[in-house]
């Protein structure tokens, strides 16, 4: 299989096209889940501490066998520990948890806006990045108001935003913010979530004409706009084909095809009122 290619953060640093969710998955899931995807040649893989099972993640690497520094890791800050001290203690427990010397990328898991204390953790998180605890920061699920706001008050622009995004939702508005800054735009529920998006008359029609399936259109539709999706996929049948979305072409009619005939909406929460803690 074609091995995945990488793109290059606004630091400097590589991650991966492709990478495995892992959430709702428990410990014992994701450790199973991770191991496997590692064996067939995933390098990315994405985790939180609201998910529970960042033990269960740091299993998997171990069992895998693939080297640590080949490895990406991504983990979130969670909603209950913004805040500018209790930033440094999330991240040693999630660190902990993991069972890591350092982390890949970490990330404010969503603004919480209310709460108003995200631009706090994130001078931390440039303090957990210049003492090299980890080695990329960003944010997830932040809208380009949020986005800004760091930017000017830091003047540190998050390597990636880790937002909701799939032909059903395809968020071009804020991935066209996402270029203006150099932020590498991340995609969470890149199938759909189950929500039929895989039955869709179009998306079903380009799989047959590429003979590939539905899933690998909509994943191919990912990478052709420079995304990084992250398909959670706990059988190995379904990691290997998700893996397997670098040897065909999306012709640009196609690319269009795939998320215009759809009804846009989200499937997931809106940032600007979720308050996950
Ligand atoms: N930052 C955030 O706020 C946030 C929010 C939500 C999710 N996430 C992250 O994003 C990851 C992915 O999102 P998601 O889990 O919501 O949804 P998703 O990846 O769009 O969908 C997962 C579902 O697709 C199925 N699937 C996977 N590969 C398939 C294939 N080739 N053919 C048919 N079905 C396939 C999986 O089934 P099988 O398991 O049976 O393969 C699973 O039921 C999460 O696991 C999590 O790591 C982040």
């Amino acid at each position: 299989m074609t091995p995945v290619p990488s793109h290059t953060l606004n630091d400097g640093r590589p991650i991966p096209s492709i990478g495995l969710g892992t959430a709702p998955m428990d410990d014992e899931q994701s450790e199973t889940a991770v191991a496997e995807a590692l064996r067939l040649g995933y390098r990315l893989i994405d985790t939180g501490a609201a998910y529970g099972n960042e033990t269960g993640v740091g299993r998997g690497i171990a069992r895998s066998g693939v080297p640590r520094a080949e490895v990406s890791v991504v983990t979130k800050l969670p909603g209950r520990h913004h805040g500018y001290e209790e930033t440094f203690a999330s991240f040693e427990e999630s660190r902990r948890r993991l069972g890591v010397e350092y982390i890949d990328l970490y990330l404010i898991h969503w603004p919480l806006p209310r709460l108003d204390k995200y631009v706090d953790s994130w001078k931390a998180m440039t303090r957990l990045r210049k003492e090299g605890r980890v080695r990329s920061i960003g944010v997830s699920n932040f809208l380009p108001r949020h986005l800004e706001r760091l930017v000017d008050e830091t003047g540190v622009v998050p390597a990636v935003n880790q937002i909701e995004g799939h032909p059903q939702f395809p968020q071009h508005e804020l991935r066209a913010v996402h270029t203006k800054f150099g932020i590498q735009t991340m995609c969470y529920s890149p199938l759909g979530r189950g929500t039929g998006l895989l039955d869709a008359p179009d998306i079903v029609a380009v799989a047959r004409a590429h003979g590939v399936t539905p899933a690998q259109v909509v994943l191919r539709w990912h990478v052709q706009l420079g995304a990084v999706p992250l398909p959670r996929a706990s059988s190995p049948r379904h990691q290997l084909h998700n893996l397997a979305v670098f040897e065909f072409t999306l012709t640009d009619e196609e690319l269009a095809r795939i998320d215009s005939a759809l009804d846009h909406r989200r499937i997931g929460f809106d940032p600007e009122t979720h308050e996950e803690f």
